[in-house]
Parts: C-alpha cells; structure tokens; sequence
C-alpha cells in the first residue's frame, strides 16, 4: 500500500471490484440477477468477518480469570455491535427478495453444489458463541461440519474453511467464558471458596422461589377470578410450573458439584438487584447477549421466510430438505440459561431484600 493511500489504494478497491466474476469463463456474460446475486452474498460474508473478530475480543475479555469491572463496557461495546450488525444482516435478505423466483432459476442450478450451508464463517460464528453441536438438526443431508470438511479435501479455499473451523472448534467459546465469569460473581456478598457460600446461594435461591410461589398464587387466582382458566387446571399449570423453576434453579440432576446451580443463581441475582453500581454493567452484558441471539433467531426466521418466497419448498442446492430445515434451525438457542432465567424473575417488589450490600457499591439498610 502506498504511503499516501488514496481512498481506492486504501480499500484495495480495484481487487474487490474485480472479485464478482461468477464462474470460470462466464464473468463476461454475468447476469445482472446473478451479479447482485453475488455481491449480496459477499457483503454478507464481509459482515461475518467482522462479526467474529468483535465476538473473539469480547471473549477475550471475558475468559480472564478475574474480569476487571470497568472490562465489562468494552465488551458490551463489541456485542453491541455484533447485535446491529446482525439486525443490519437479517434486513439486507429484502434486497435479495428483488431476485424474483424465476430469474433466479434462470442461473441457479449452476450453482450446485455451493449453499449458504458450506458458509464457514457462519459455522465459525456459531462455534465461536458456543452453540451446543447436540443442538443441530438433521439436515437431511449430514453435518454441515462434515459437508465442509469432506468438500474442502484438496483446494486452496477448502484449506482455508477447515483451518476456520478449527480453529474455532479449539478455542474457548463466548459462553463458556461468559459462563465461568457468572459462576464466580459474588452472590448476597459472598464468592465460590468463601466458607458459607454454598448455604447463601442455596438460601438466595430458595427464598427467591419462595417470593415467586407467593406470586404465582396471586395470578393463579386472578386468572380464575377472572373466568380466564378452570380452577383445576390452574392448579396443576401453575404447581408443575413452579416445581419446574425450582428444579431448575437448584439444578437439580445436574452433576457438576453446583457449578450450574451457582451461574444460574447469579443471573437471577445480576437481573434482580440491577440497579446496584456494581451490577449496572453486567446486566446490560446479560441483556445484550440476549439481544444478540435474538438477532441471530431473526436473522435465521427472515432467511428461511425469503427462501420459502423464492424457491419455494424445493430441496436445497446444498442438498438439504430446504425451508424445512431452516425453520428447524430458528430453535437452536445457545445461551439457554439465560433464555430460562427470564421465566423465573419477579418483580422488584417481590425480590427478596438484598444482604451484603456493600460488595456491590451500595449504602443500603441490611435485612435485619
Ligand atoms: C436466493 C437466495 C437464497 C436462497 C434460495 C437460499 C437457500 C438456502 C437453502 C435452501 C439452504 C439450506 C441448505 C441447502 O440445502 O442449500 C440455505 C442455507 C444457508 N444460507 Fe441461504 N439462500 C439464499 C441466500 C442466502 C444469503 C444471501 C445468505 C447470506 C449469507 C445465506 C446464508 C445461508 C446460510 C448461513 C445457510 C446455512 C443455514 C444453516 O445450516 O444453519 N443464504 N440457503
């Protein structure tokens, strides 16, 4: 690059335009269809890089074994903008929806067998998150991990996505790292190691379901009041409901020597006590990690909605069952504690009286 760049020198604009040709042999006859085909294609694909560089920082700055408060704003920074460019991506596929279902059959089957299913950089993204490999659907056609690695054998850009992919599969996942920062958050003051900690947590969570047990009596009998459910069944919804939270929130099944039990305690207690100095931050990181899945919920529900309008329920040029894998594909959810945390909360009226408040930066009245 030269040292006094002009702006093409500098975004090395004469080998990105320079990169839409198609195939061997028919740059020179390109469709226009085909042409905005490819460049929608390639912006998506500029956006992922992006993407997984600021989800890499984020992750870095999460996976050190004491995350410094003041670290927490630089990594909601990354997220937010991960967040909006994953929102940014789900609403580019109507500009793809100008491709109508004919014109697109005019080029497509020369496209076989490429599919937004070999994207490695999606696959990195997912890794990168840490969506759970148990999670994936059946295709129809195998593992997309698989498909990737098998087409890949034996060319430059094969190379390139298995070196992606393992790279990713190597490293520590934003959740996990998420997770183990969340398992050492102090709860009512008290930390993992400390000698009552695991009688606190235990106390916190159980006097939380006791306050939501209140709680889910009082709708329960509005709801019958109110003619909206049978008394019976009311009964039964809101009894397997509630055993169901508790379950979840004692981690009951779960061997990890409480590990689950301490990090789903500490989101119910990040969420509940949000207004404390100390917690601001780590709940707006909560809040946008969830935001982030969302995003990439919507993203996968509007790809499947524009595929479905333009090849309607045909069988995918990657080789899968087509829409019906994608609308399969909107279930996974990577960061479920966090998902699950949200049907359990209470509001702040209900929330038990906080102990140990001055961990957090706050001069409040102990419980007596
Ligand atoms: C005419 C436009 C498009 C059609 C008809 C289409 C169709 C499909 C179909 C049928 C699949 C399932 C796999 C297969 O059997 O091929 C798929 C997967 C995929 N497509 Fe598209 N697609 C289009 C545009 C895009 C665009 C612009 C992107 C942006 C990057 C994209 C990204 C993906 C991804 C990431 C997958 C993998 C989904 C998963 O396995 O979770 N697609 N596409």
């Amino acid at each position: 690059m030269p040292s006094n760049p002009t702006y093409w020198d500098y975004l090395h604009l004469p080998e990105l335009l320079d990169l839409q040709g198609g195939l061997e042999g028919d740059e020179d006859q390109l469709l226009t269809d085909e042409l905005h085909f490819i460049v929608v294609h390639q912006v998506f694909e500029l956006w992922f890089k992006l993407v997984l560089r600021e989800l890499r920082l984020a992750r870095d700055h999460m996976a050190a074994p004491e995350v410094p408060e003041e670290h927490v704003p630089h990594v909601v920074h990354h997220l937010r903008r991960v967040a909006q460019i994953v929102h940014l991506c789900a609403s580019q596929f109507a500009i793809m929806e100008t491709l109508t279902p004919q014109d697109f059959l005019a080029f497509r089957d020369k496209l076989i067998p490429s599919s937004g299913f070999q994207s490695f950089q999606m696959r990195e993204l997912e890794a990168v998150l840490g969506l759970d490999p148990a999670q994936r659907v059946d295709s129809g056609f195998g593992d997309p991990m698989a498909a990737i690695r098998k087409l890949g054998e034996g060319s430059p850009g094969g190379a390139l996505a298995v070196a992606h992919l393992d790279r990713a599969n190597a490293e520590q996942s934003v959740r996990a790292a998420v997770h183990d920062w969340l398992y050492r958050t102090p709860i009512h003051g008290s930390s993992p190691g400390d000698p009552d900690d695991d009688a606190v947590v235990a106390g916190f969570v159980e006097a939380y379901m006791d306050s939501a047990a209140v709680r889910a009596e009082a709708t329960r009998a509005r709801l019958v009041d109110a003619g909206v459910m049978e008394a019976e069944a009311a009964e039964r919804k809101f009894a397997s409901s509630l055993a169901q939270n508790r379950a979840f929130m004692r981690a009951e099944g779960v061997e990890d020597g409480g590990r689950t039990r301490r990090l789903r305690a500490a989101i119910l207690f990040i969420e509940s006590y949000r207004e404390l100095p100390l917690l601001a931050w780590p709940r707006a990181l909560l809040d946008i990690i969830v935001e982030v899945e969302e995003a990439l919920v919507l993203f996968r529900s509007r790809h499947a909605r524009m595929v479905e309008r333009i090849i309607g329920r045909r069988v995918g040029t990657g080789g899968s069952a087509g829409v019906d894998y994608l609308d399969k594909t909107t279930k996974y959810r990577i960061f479920t504690e966090l998902w699950a945390v949200r049907t359990v909360l209470l509001p702040r009226s209900a929330v038990p009286p906080l102990e140990g408040g001055s961990t957090y930066g706050f001069a409040q009245p102990e419980a007596p």
